[in-house]
């Protein structure tokens, strides 16, 4: 209401705008809700659907076991894609982590499906939900100029996200989100099967590297990891966000960013 009167259609989006221009982008009421006191949402449909197809005999489980999904059913599915459009599609459809219901959409990727070298992030940030690209914010355009200096670009590397919807606020995914999330960012390295992979943060070197050790200890330290059932030398290096917040630690960046130069060389890719 403004003035007594209700706001028109315009009056309104160019309010949503001014929010949205200020960072504003979630909505919350204006009086606590206590979530835990709660009752647990229905299972939607298609979760039913599921649920009946796996389990005929079974009675449906109580909703408090539908607010997160299963990450056997996880596994499941993501080894049923047998490309990269299918998973794509399998993701599209899949429920069951609930980061999907406050985002945009799907993050999938972006960049050559047929690189030598795979980038993995942490998560879609505000940017990153509207366009349905990873990192194309400001973090992004660091990433860009970073894989310039070494002669890479789009067209030569591919790059996701450990989670492929953004989380609310931009908070780090939980790990329940992180685990659910797995099989679908491994069954991705699987189809891409890149040669080199670079991860970029704590959070993605953690899931990658399978450690609880710090980003700043681990960077520039070369791994063979497992991936899914992918075998692959890994880099982790620092977040892009982190550098615009820390330009002082580009340095160490660089640093990586040579290191992963010299491996694409002794390799012959690029
Ligand atoms: N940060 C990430 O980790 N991923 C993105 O896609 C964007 C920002």
């Amino acid at each position: 209401m403004s003035q007594g009167r209700e706001l028109n259609k315009a009056e309104l989006l160019a309010v949503l705008d001014w929010y949205r221009a200020a960072g504003v982008d979630l909505a919350v009421g204006e009086d606590p809700v206590d979530r835990f006191a709660q009752p647990a949402p229905a299972p939607s449909a298609a979760q039913l659907l599921r649920q009946a197809a796996a389990a005929p005999a079974q009675p449906p489980p109580p909703a408090a076991a539908a607010i997160t999904g299963d990450p056997a059913e996880a596994r499941r599915l993501a080894a049923s894609a047998s490309t990269l459009d299918e998973l794509k599609k399998v993701l599209e459809a899949y429920d069951g982590c609930s980061l999907k219901f406050r985002a945009t959409q799907l993050v999938f990727a972006d960049g050559n499906p047929e690189a030598e070298i795979m980038l993995i992030g942490e998560a879609p940030g505000a940017e990153e939900d509207r366009q349905g690209k990873p990192f194309v914010g400001r973090s992004g355009q660091l990433l860009d100029r970073m894989l310039g200096a070494i002669g890479l670009d789009r067209t030569k590397v591919y790059i996701v996200n450990t989670v492929p919807w953004r989380p609310p606020g931009n908070r780090t995914p939980t790990p329940e989100e992180m685990e659910l999330c797995l099989p679908f960012l491994n069954r991705q390295v699987e189809l891409v099967a890149p040669k080199l992979v670079m991860t970029l943060g704590g959070p993605a070197m953690q899931t990658v590297f399978k450690t609880t050790a710090g980003i700043i200890k681990m960077r520039g330290r070369w791994q063979d990891v497992a991936i899914g059932t992918h075998q692959v030398g890994a880099l982790p290096t620092l977040h892009p966000a982190y550098l615009l917040r820390n330009p002082a630690a580009k340095q160490q960046a660089w640093s990586d960013l040579l290191s992963l130069k010299v491996k694409m060389d002794e390799l012959g890719l690029g």
